[in-house]
C-alpha cells in the first residue's frame, strides 16, 4: 500500500493512482535490501526492471575504459530508477549500488505492462519523469561544458539539498553518506579540485564540512555561486 512511511506516494508511478488501485500495483512488486557497498545490477547487463527506493540511498555510476567512474544521481527514498532497459530492451547503461543499507521494491516488465495500457495516467506520470530527468541531463551537460568546477560543487550540493536536507536551526544539514571521491565522481573532476571548493565555500561561511555531510549556512550565497 501506498503510504507515508513507504515513500511511494511521490514516485511517478504511484503519482496517479488512488488508494486502491496503489495498494494492487504495490502488491505486485518485490521487495528487495540491499546492503552498504552492494551492487543490484552493473551496466551493460540485461535488465528488465524498475526499482523504486524506499529507504536509503542508491548510486548511478558508469565506468569509462580506462576504469575512471562518474556519478550520473544518488537517489532517494521515492525515486525511481531501471526504466530505460525495461522501455527500451537493452543493457543497463549504469550500475546501481547501495551507498547506504537500502530497500527497494521492483516491478518487472510484465506486471507494469497492464498499468500502462490500462492507466494512461500511470504511463503519463513515467513520461514526465523521463522528461523531467532529460531536462536535468542536458543541464548537467552544459555545466560540463560552462561552468567551472565550483560553480559545479555548489549545484550538486543544492541538489543534494533538495532530496537529504533536513533544516535545523544552524542550517540545512544534508547527510549525503558520500565520500570525497564519490562526491567528485558526481560533479566530474578531480578530487583536489571539488576539495578546494569545498574548503573555499565553508572558509567564506557558505557550509560547514563534516564526514559524509554538509550544512548549507547561506543557501543564497550557495545559489549564486552555482549560477
Ligand atoms: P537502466 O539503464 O535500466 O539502468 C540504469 C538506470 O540508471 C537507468 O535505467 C535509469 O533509470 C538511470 N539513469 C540513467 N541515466 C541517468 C541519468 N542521466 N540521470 C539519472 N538516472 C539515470
Amino acid at each position: 500500500m501506498a503510504n507515508e512511511d513507504d515513500g511511494l506516494g511521490a514516485t511517478p508511478l504511484f503519482a496517479a493512482l488512488d488508494p486502491e488501485a496503489a495498494a494492487d500495483l504495490r502488491s505486485c512488486m518485490t521487495e528487495v535490501k540491499l546492503a552498504r557497498g552492494k551492487a543490484l545490477f552493473s551496466e551493460g547487463e540485461p535488465g528488465d526492471r524498475l526499482y523504486v527506493v524506499t529507504d536509503g540511498k542508491i548510486k548511478l555510476g558508469r565506468t569509462a575504459a580506462d576504469g575512471r567512474e562518474n556519478l550520473l544521481a544518488v537517489l532517494g527514498r521515492g525515486e525511481m530508477f531501471g526504466e530505460l532497459s525495461l522501455f527500451d530492451p537493452g543493457p543497463r547503461t549504469a550500475t546501481a549500488t547501495a551507498v547506504t543499507d537500502s530497500v527497494l521494491l521492483g516491478l518487472g516488465h510484465d506486471e507494469l505492462q497492464p498499468w500502462l495500457t490500462g492507466r494512461p495516467e500511470v504511463a503519463g506520470h513515467l513520461l514526465g519523469a523521463l522528461a523531467r530527468r532529460l531536462r536535468r541531463t542536458n543541464e548537467a551537460m552544459a555545466d560540463l561544458v560552462f561552468s567551472d568546477v565550483p560553480g559545479r560543487v555548489a549545484k550538486a550540493l543544492l541538489d543534494l539539498a533538495k532530496r537529504f536536507g533536513v533544516r535545523a536551526d544552524d542550517g540545512l544539514h544534508v547527510t549525503h553518506d558520500l565520500t570525497q571521491e564519490e562526491l567528485a565522481q558526481l560533479v566530474g573532476a578531480s578530487r583536489e579540485t571539488v576539495n578546494k571548493a569545498l574548503a573555499d565555500f565553508a572558509s567564506r561561511g557558505f557550509i560547514r564540512l563534516e564526514a559524509r555531510a554538509v550544512v548549507i549556512l547561506d543557501i543564497e550565497r550557495l545559489a549564486r555561486r552555482a549560477g
